[in-house]
């Protein structure tokens, strides 16, 4: 087979695994840190969180498009790629049982925890889309499409309180996280930034300290969330938020006990 009729994935494998070291780190990594650091705001109390959550949301109708560019569409490409590189991989820890085989036969195996862990991350807070008879029929039912960005730490609070979800996301953060601190180590050798022994030492020690503080961030996002009071950041948000009282102005206010029931139902949707 001559170049010009190989495969388009062969001709260019160069540029692809290129693009795809790069999308691992940016945007897909950043958006990894700023996204656990945001959550881990929920430590500083409810409203902080709930102010970041409307920060975001300031930017309206171009929200969509911005998560689609930046984080969707690159994490997508990283997990098509990554998952055509996983098959084709031999994992070979049996052969050579040296810290670097267990750690590249890791990175594999957290692409494949990330990959269906982000899955049900984005259906259990998010929904997948956000379409009417699809949110009302599949995702509902489901228990899926939880978060509320106007009832943004309640809302999450609630949806995280089974132990099992709990477990579920620990294990997703710290995969996702291993398979970031480590990939970094690896792009610095694709990349030509760590290429001596004495260079890679010290990358590992980087690495594993972003690693560390990565998980600890992450790690204590869940544990801002298990201490929150759902009543009572139901019932503050719905008195801070702008959009909340102006759509709840003629409603009565949300007593004490209907609280958790305010952080299930939209604001839209309650009577
Ligand atoms: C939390 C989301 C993710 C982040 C932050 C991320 C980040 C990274 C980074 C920084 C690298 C190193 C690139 C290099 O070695 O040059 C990498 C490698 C890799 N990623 Fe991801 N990734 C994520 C999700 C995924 C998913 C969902 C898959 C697919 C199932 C995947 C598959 C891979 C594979 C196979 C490699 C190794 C590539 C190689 O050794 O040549 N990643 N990732």
């Amino acid at each position: 087979m001559d170049a010009s009729t190989a495969p388009f994935l062969v001709r260019h494998e160069f540029l692809i695994r290129r693009l795809h070291s790069l999308s691992g780190l940016i945007p897909v990594g950043a958006y990894l840190c700023v996204h656990l650091t945001t959550n881990a705001s929920v430590l500083g109390g409810s409203q902080i969180f709930q102010d970041n959550v409307n920060l975001i949301h300031s930017l309206g109708p171009l929200l969509p498009l911005v998560e689609w560019s930046f984080i969707f569409l690159p994490l997508i490409f990283h997990a098509v790629v990554g998952v055509m590189i996983v098959r084709s991989g031999m994992p070979n820890t049996g052969s050579y049982p040296y810290a670097n085989n267990v750690r590249y036969t890791l990175q594999r195996a957290t692409a494949w925890i990330a990959l269906f862990f982000i899955l049900y991350h984005v259906f259990h807070m998010h929904g997948w889309f956000h379409v009417e008879p699809w949110m009302e029929n599949v995702v509902k039912p489901l228990g899926g499409g939880r978060f509320e960005p106007e009832n943004a730490t309640a809302s999450a609070a609630l949806a995280l309180q089974p132990i099992v979800v709990r477990l579920l996301y620990a294990i997703g953060v710290l995969a996702s996280v291993y398979h970031l601190a480590n990939g970094i180590w690896t792009m610095g050798i694709t990349w030509g930034v760590w290429v001596t022994p004495a260079a890679q030492k010290r990358a590992d020690f980087i690495c594993l300290a972003f690693g560390l503080l990565l998980s600890i961030v992450g790690l204590g996002a869940l544990f801002g969330f298990s201490k929150v009071e759902v009543p009572e950041a139901a019932a503050t948000q719905s008195a801070e938020t702008p959009e909340v009282n102006a759509q709840d102005a003629d409603e009565p206010a949300i007593e004490e006990e209907d609280a958790s029931t305010a952080a299930r139902v939209p604001a839209s949707e309650r009577q």
